[in-house]
């Protein structure tokens, strides 16, 4: 008998876990890899010894186990949304990427302990859909919501548009089921909000990209639906006015304050040149746009109520210049899918350089100021796709090839200086070069530069202990 080569064994183990039709290899007739392989920014394109597609936990705990034996990398992949280059193989052809998206079941909800339990596959938007059906609210929302997993935002520490009251997806978790390095499964699926009995695992799994366990299910927090939801749309003569109407809003509408988003005109003028149905509004003659969301535990009149004593009072301050608040959910919801269309924009206008910062919102002003006029004088002619989280001190500082020039042409030649100009005034306004994206293999080159030396010695030290084999997605956060 001839042995079979270690992967082709790998293979016919992973196919008897998982049946043969989830174990997906480049041997397979007519096989395309490409949407596991490439993604969603297309800056990279891996290679992969096989897709594999668990449909249950135990199915996962044996998957890893079979790829410890054979020392087989794995890199665990949801939606393939992330936009750090975390969850696609590198190009070896050695690593095999574990799709979740076959683990989606909704398992529990819990009305009286405001608790959702779901399968780490779950699209974003069905676990929403789940939350409303049951008269609930889950408020993690996201532009790529109709093709992310819950098991990626937990793994990214997914931020988006709600963060500003509600927190970020570590906020929103109670509990964990988690296959480790090993194999094992830790049944952490707690829905207690009190529990001191030690470190805290939870958090640690989350935003840890992959890198030290395989999440795959958790317990969500639930919220009572609002009452009303209103939003408005406000051009505002300055980003330090952008800063005062934040102070006035949150001042105002306190926890109704859902959403805080600020766009400048350049991004703007993208979503008008790819996407003119649209219709932008306010862009052409301000610097800045921002919407804003008002979610009212009473009742719409009072929502609007709220809300035009608000802009009133920030007309009358001169930090907004013109605002139209939405009549009904219809144009609610279009002001909102011009602010989602920025990230489809940009890519349709193509590459630039994508830096998703935070910087303490006091600050944010003076740093665009001074690193705008840094970038300037660097890299002549570029421009600024600005947009984000101005609620939470998220902005994405992206940096565009001057007009005309060869974009694949300007990244290869200053990325690098690029991205060390802009982290550079980060770190000197005290910020953090990772909002909510996360590291991946984008910025693993990166992080020991900008993260202080024993925060990350004692990263290395848990991934050392929790996957000393280095096989759940190598490369990733720690290089
Ligand atoms: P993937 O891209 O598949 O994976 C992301 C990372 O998580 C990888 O490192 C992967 O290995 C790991 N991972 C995936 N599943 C698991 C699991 N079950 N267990 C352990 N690790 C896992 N992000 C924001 O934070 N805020 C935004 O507002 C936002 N808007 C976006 C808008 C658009 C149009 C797009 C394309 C992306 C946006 N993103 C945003 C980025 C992206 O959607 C998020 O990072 C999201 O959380 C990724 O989910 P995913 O299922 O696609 O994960
Ligand atoms: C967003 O806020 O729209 C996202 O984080 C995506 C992006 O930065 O392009
Ligand atoms: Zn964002």
């Amino acid at each position: 008998m001839t042995a079979l080569p270690l992967s082709s064994s790998l293979i016919a183990q992973l196919r008897q876990i998982c049946g043969t039709a989830n174990v997906i290899t480049h041997d397979d007739p007519g096989a395309d890899l490409s949407p596991w392989e490439q993604d969603w920014r297309k800056r990279v394109r891996g290679r992969a010894l096989a897709v594999v597609r668990p449909c249950s936990t135990a199915e996962v705990a044996a998957v890893v186990k079979a790829c410890a034996a054979a020392n087989t990398p794995i890199v665990p992949q949801g939606g393939n949304t992330g936009l750090v280059v975390g969850g696609v193989p590198d190009g070896s052809g050695a690593q095999i990427v574990l799709s979740m998206t076959r683990m989606n079941a909704v398992r529990a909800i819990d009305p009286a302990n405001l608790t959702l339990t779901v399968e780490a596959g779950c699209v974003l938007q069905n676990l929403q859909a789940a939350a409303e059906n049951a008269g609930f609210l889950f408020p993690l929302s996201l532009g790529a919501e109709g093709s992310c997993t819950i098991g990626g935002n937990l793994g990214t520490n997914a931020g988006g548009t709600q963060v500003v009251r509600y927190g970020n997806t570590r906020e929103l978790c109670l509990g964990l089921e988690v296959v480790t390095a090993q194999g094992d499964i830790w049944h952490g699926l707690s829905g207690l909000r009190k529990d001191n009995t030690g470190y805290d695992l939870r958090n640690l799994m989350i935003g840890s990209e992959g890198t030290l366990g395989i999440i795959t299910a958790a317990t969500m927090k639930l919220y009572p639906q609002p009452a009303a939801q209103l939003t408005a749309w406000a051009a505002v003569p300055s980003l330090e006015s952008a800063v005062q109407l934040l102070g006035l809003a949150h001042q105002r509408l306190g926890p109704g304050l859902t959403g805080f988003e600020v766009m400048g005109q350049f991004a703007l003028g993208l979503v008008d040149k790819h996407y003119p149905q649209l219709r932008v509004p306010l862009w052409q003659d301000t610097p800045w746009c921002v919407l804003l969301e008002n979610s009212d535990s009473e009742n719409e009149a009072h929502a609007r109520s709220q809300f035009e004593s608000l802009l009133e009072a920030a007309l009358e301050a001169a930090c907004v210049s013109d605002a139209v608040v939405a009549e009904n959910l219809t144009q609610a919801r279009s002001l909102w899918r011009i602010r989602e269309s920025i990230t489809l924009a940009q890519a349709e206008e193509g590459l630039n350089i994508k830096h998703d910062i935070s910087i303490p919102v006091s600050r944010i002003p003076a740093f665009v100021a001074e690193t705008d006029a840094l970038l300037a004088r660097e890299f002549p002619g570029v421009r600024m796709v600005d947009f984000g989280h101005l609620g939470d001190g998220n902005l994405h500082y992206n940096v565009q090839a001057p007009a005309g020039a060869d974009e694949k042409a300007f990244l290869r030649d200053n990325e690098d200086r690029v991205n060390t100009l802009v982290f550079d005034q980060v770190l000197k306004f005290d910020g953090s070069i990772s909002a909510e994206h996360g590291v991946g293999e984008l910025k693993v080159g990166k992080l020991p530069l900008y993260k202080d030396p024993t925060a990350l010695a004692m990263m290395r030290a848990i991934k050392q202990t929790l996957d000393p084999q280095n096989i759940l997605n190598p490369g990733r956060v720690l290089g």
